[in-house]
């Protein structure tokens, strides 16, 4: 930033003019945020990063401590530790899991400092651990998912075969989008549940857990739908579904995915998800509001829902996809 400023002065002032340095004191303060992010294990995860790095910057008065944790909940409570004592001004929280908080932030909230959880959200009996979640309402999303496929299958008398592919386990986002499942499995007596496969949202090892537990069938079973729990898991499940013959679509099996990333909107355009419930990761400007609001003393909702939207292929052009942000 300093040296931003120097050369700005500097390009600023006539030939032959030496740039007048401000002096240390005269230069504004920054304004120090760390951030946990869990890891980057998704085309979601990447543009949720991008979204922080984009805002928080130091043209826009700030010092980013940015680390991101490797799926691991230790490394995130190691850097939670790390902000306490760098005494950052508040404390970005996207947590991997639901459980496992409480002490580390009751630590932040001893030494003073605000927690704004985003994206997913923590289970704790003091809510006053964190100051606000910006994120979404998982088991909404999961409703949605689930209502479409009653309405697509709404006539079908025969089973209607479900491999379900779930997300970290434990994190919010699996726990809602799977209960919303679990529910709906339980209401209709002719739909059935092939196998739950854990992909962790990640494409390789979604591909690795589907295709072994394809060619590890007596035969190739019949399924319907595949309940992606988001974008990255449906990528990994179409590429060995498609490898062993399967066509995923309309006249075959039916993908439902999470997230309405670039690269899902262009499957769902292809007709290759019929699906896609939108999980907008672009929080950040959000995050910076609630952050100021605190600064002046505040008080925020605890929790703000994204809003957010289905996708079905009729719903799509290539100009839509193209304009978006992720
Ligand atoms: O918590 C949100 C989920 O986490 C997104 O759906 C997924 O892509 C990500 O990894």
């Amino acid at each position: 930033m300093k040296k931003l400023l120097a050369l700005l002065l500097a390009l600023c002032l006539p030939a032959g003019c030496a740039p007048k340095q401000l002096p240390e004191e005269e230069l504004p303060a920054l304004t120090v945020i760390g951030v946990s992010q869990m890891g980057s294990e998704s085309g979601f995860r990447v543009a949720n990063s991008q979204s922080i790095h984009t805002t928080f910057t130091e043209e826009a008065g700030y010092r980013l401590l940015f680390e991101d944790a490797q799926q691991k909940q230790d490394n995130q409570i190691a850097a939670i530790r790390k902000f306490i004592q760098q005494q950052v001004e508040c404390i970005v929280l996207m947590p991997l899991c639901v459980t496992g908080w409480e002490s580390v932030l009751q630590e932040a909230k001893a030494a003073g400092i605000p927690v704004i959880l985003v994206d997913r959200t923590i289970q704790v009996e003091d809510e006053s651990l964190y100051a606000a979640h910006i994120g979404s309402d998982f088991q909404w999303e999961g409703e949605q998912a689930v209502g479409w496929l009653e309405e697509t299958f709404r006539d079908t008398e025969g089973p209607v075969n479900i491999l379900h592919i779930q997300g970290t386990l434990g994190s919010s986002a699996q726990l809602g989008r799977s209960a919303a499942l679990e529910k709906a499995i339980g209401r209709h007596e002719n739909w059935s549940l092939l196998a739950r496969l854990n992909g962790d949202f990640i494409q390789a090892k979604t591909y690795e857990v589907t295709a072994q537990w394809l060619d590890s069938q007596p035969a190739p079973p019949e399924i319907h739908a595949v309940y992606c729990e988001n974008d990255n898991t449906a990528f990994g499940a179409i590429q060995a579904l498609e490898e062993r013959g399967y066509t995923c679509g309309p006249e075959g099996v039916r993908i439902v995915s999470f997230d309405a990333t670039y690269q899902g909107l262009t499957y769902c355009l292809e007709g290759k998800i019929s699906l896609e419930v939108e999980c907008n990761p672009m929080m950040a400007p959000l995050v910076e509001e609630v952050f100021q609001l605190l600064k002046e003393g505040g008080t925020p909702d605890k929790h703000y829902y994204t809003r957010e939207q289905l996708f079905t292929p009729e719903d799509l052009t290539r100009e839509f996809i193209d304009q978006r942000a992720y």
